[in-house]
């Protein structure tokens, strides 16, 4: 059996989605707050660049779902997404939230002394100039001494954050385990596989662990599927709701 990366051994067990984006807008400084709130110590985000070239947490290439605007975040300025309301669709009590810049967002997880899992979110086309971005501003932002975990289901984009800031743990998304999982993780040189929840069979995740690799769930929001994946030897899940989850299970 190979030994997990250290990161995967010091990364929470209960990672918070975009936040705590089952309470709050996904995806901003309230759901980050709102998180460390609920007792969450680690922050899943998605990050995209503006039409600027600024990276920016949001998850959808649209506007229209998350913001009180349509169109791309691709064909947008940062002073544009930065003058849309981020939290009205979610509840009226947060309305005039804002598109966080990584910048904020990495000072904000700092100061609460989180873990962070980045997710690049690349636009279409745009996956190598969006890695080199966040690797520079994480470079710059994020401080020695806290967990900082980068993921991606784009290879490119996870090949050009590797080429970038190489000391940076890299973590591959996937829906279902990839049949060839172990040459992909290691032709990327990630660390960890992040999978969809019920996709994981307990075999699976025993060869992915004993491989020495972590192994991830998303999305997680039932304490009964959680027990369920951990018992199999998972690492982590990300979960919209911290709030179900105030036992983690302390690692196996
Ligand atoms: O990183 C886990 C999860 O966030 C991947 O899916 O679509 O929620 O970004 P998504
Ligand atoms: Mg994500």
């Amino acid at each position: 059996m190979s030994p997990l990366h250290p990161i995967i051994a010091a990364l929470p067990t209960i990672i918070a989605h975009r936040g705590a984006s089952g309470t709050a807008p996904e995806n901003t400084l309230a759901a980050i707050e709102r998180a460390a709130m609920l007792g969450a110590r680690a922050i899943e985000l998605d990050v995209m660049l503006s039409a600027d070239g600024y990276p920016v947490i949001i998850h959808d290439r649209g506007l229209a779902r998350t913001t009180n605007a349509m169109g791309q975040v691709a064909r947008r300025s940062l002073a544009e997404i930065r003058s849309l309301d981020a939290g009205s669709w979610f509840a009226p009590e947060f309305a005039g939230e804002r598109v966080p810049r990584l910048e904020e967002a990495l000072g904000l997880i700092a100061e609460l002394g989180m873990a962070l899992n980045l997710e690049i979110k690349p636009s279409r086309g745009k996956a190598r100039e969006t890695a080199h971005i966040a690797a520079r501003v994480t470079g710059q932002n994020w401080p020695q001494g806290l967990p900082l975990l980068v993921s991606s289901s784009s290879e490119a984009g996870l090949r050009a954050f590797g080429e970038a800031q190489p000391g940076v743990p890299l973590g591959l998304i996937s829906g279902a385990v990839p049949r060839d999982w172990r040459r992909r993780l290691a032709g990327l040189g990630c660390i960890s596989l992040h999978a969809a929840r019920d996709k994981i069979s307990a075999a699976a995740a025993r060869r992915i662990r004993d491989a020495g690799f972590g192994l991830l769930a998303h999305t997680v929001n039932q304490p009964a599927e959680a027990e369920r994946l951990f018992e199999m030897g998972i690492d982590a899940i990300f979960t919209d709701h911290p709030e179900r989850f105030t036992a983690p299970p302390a690692r196996g």
